[in-house]
């Protein structure tokens, strides 16, 4: 009998199927069991009678414990009122592998439980739905960057030095007498590769040993970082909202089933269309400061800061010009206003704040040296960066896109703990 995945199955209507599966729920009455069954690609219905199946097969589903793994074979029925649309009417069942006392019941957990056993929780249908809109945000971006003619090229994730800024590194011991870190983004390299190649993206797991613990931070995170020779910051904005409304219509497109099983309000999401509003850092302080945050101008926006400014549109906002001071040390300063960098932060609207942040970088050898030097940053670890100051420097930029915060957002999420299958935290190495 040829096996079938539980999200085909309305091509098999009135045919006999095999779906290979786990328990997921049961109910039983007296001649009929309800089993609903999951395969790791749907959910349905088995419709299990007793004169259909004979007592034997019956009563191996009489106390079968929720996640038993079985093989069950039955005629698919189309039925409106079953969730899926569809039912199997049994005629075999088989049980691969029992399972008894399923930590993780119907009944409400709390979520640092749920944490502990996240290697089963992605077993539930909320949390299954998440990762595949995940997928669906990776795959985009990827279609999204090969179409529009960029190279993806690989970045180092051992790493000789900090990229953005020293607090935050992970060191590890690296053969006798080196210090390595791991990577906090692949920008740099990402600079050395566009120089190379014109256009180019890395995509892959960055670290920041951040002792915050926020709903917005892991220790883990994927970035996807395009980055592009002559280009400046006005290049750089029209690329990353691009890219984020594509993100976004390409999920409402193929996920409308994973966002209704997250009762995600999509309508908050139709929004989602190039041009995003842009915003000076001085007109965000402004309106911060008429919202009555304690704001001190000059300095960084605060989660809280963000969550404000982004609530004051229908769709992602592009904040522009931070104060040098508070950015990274490669940020171009505006010559119109040197203390302030040619950078973007994009805030997702909602309150999800910061997704994407970049700009245009320093193409100044003198001033590159200089501002290494202010960072306290090893001058010998940046002398091949410098070299593409010295060898043909162009205008360019470029930005990183955090997966996670991205999946919350389009998901509608409280945390990004949920968009990763094991998400390392502050206090999270397990399992
Ligand atoms: O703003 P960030 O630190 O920028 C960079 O790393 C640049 N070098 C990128 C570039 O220009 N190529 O990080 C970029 C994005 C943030 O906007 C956020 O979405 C995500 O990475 N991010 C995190 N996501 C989860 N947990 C954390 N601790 C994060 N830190 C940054
Ligand atoms: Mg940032």
């Amino acid at each position: 009998m040829p096996h079938t995945y539980i999200e085909r199955i309305g091509s098999h209507v009135g045919e006999q199927v095999t779906i290979k599966g786990w328990l997921h729920n049961r109910r039983s009455s007296g001649k009929i069991h309800f089993l609903v069954v999951r395969d790791g690609t749907g959910f349905i219905q088995v419709v299990m009678g007793k004169s259909d199946v004979g007592e034997e097969v019956f009563r191996r589903a009489d106390h079968l414990g929720q996640e038993t793994s079985l093989i069950v074979t039955g005629i698919v029925r189309a039925d409106a009122r079953a969730p899926g649309g569809y039912e199997l009417t049994a005629s075999n069942l088989d049980v691969v592998g029992v399972a008894h006392d399923y930590p993780i019941t119907p009944k409400e957990h709390g979520v640092d439980y749920l944490m502990d056993r996240r290697h089963l929780w992605i077993r539930a249908e909320r949390q299954a739905a998440i990762l595949r809109v995940r997928h669906e945000v990776i795959n985009a971006v990827r279609d999204f960057f090969n179409a529009d003619g960029f190279i993806l090229a690989d970045t180092p994730i051992f790493t000789p030095a900090a990229c953005e800024g020293t607090t935050t590194l992970f060191p590890v011991p690296y053969f006798e007498d080196t210090t390595a870190y791991l990577t906090q983004s692949g920008q740099l390299y990402n600079e050395a590769n566009a120089m190379a190649l014109g256009k180019v993206y890395c995509f892959g797991p960055t670290f920041r040993a951040e002792k915050s613990k926020t709903r917005r931070h892991l220790t883990e995170f994927w970035m996807v970082e395009p980055e592009m020779a002559y280009a400046d910051l006005g290049d750089v904005i029209l690329l990353a909202e691009r890219l984020v409304s594509a993100v976004v219509a390409r999920v409402l497109d193929r996920r409308a089933t994973e966002l209704k099983v997250l009762e995600r309000d999509t309508s908050k999401l139709d929004h989602v269309h190039p041009p995003f509003p842009r915003l000076h850092y001085d007109e965000a302080a402004k309106i911060l400061i008429e919202k009555g945050r304690p704001f001190e101008v000059g300095g960084d926006l605060g989660g809280t800061d963000e969550t404000v400014l982004s609530e004051q549109f229908d769709r992602p906002v592009c904040v522009t010009h931070y104060p040098a001071a508070v950015k990274a040390f490669y940020m171009k300063p505006d010559p119109e206003q040197t203390d302030r960098a040619l950078c973007v932060d994009v805030l997702a609207p909602e309150g999800y704040g910061e997704i994407i942040g970049g700009g245009q970088r320093l193409d100044d050898y003198e001033l590159l040296v200089r501002r290494i030097n202010e960072h306290n940053l090893p001058p010998e670890a940046f002398e091949w960066y410098l070299d593409l100051r010295r060898y043909g420097t162009v205008p360019h930029g470029g930005f990183g896109m955090g997966i996670e915060r991205a999946v919350a957002w389009i998901c509608g999420l409280e945390h990004v703990r949920e968009t990763i299958p094991y998400p390392r935290m502050l206090y999270r190495l397990y399992p």
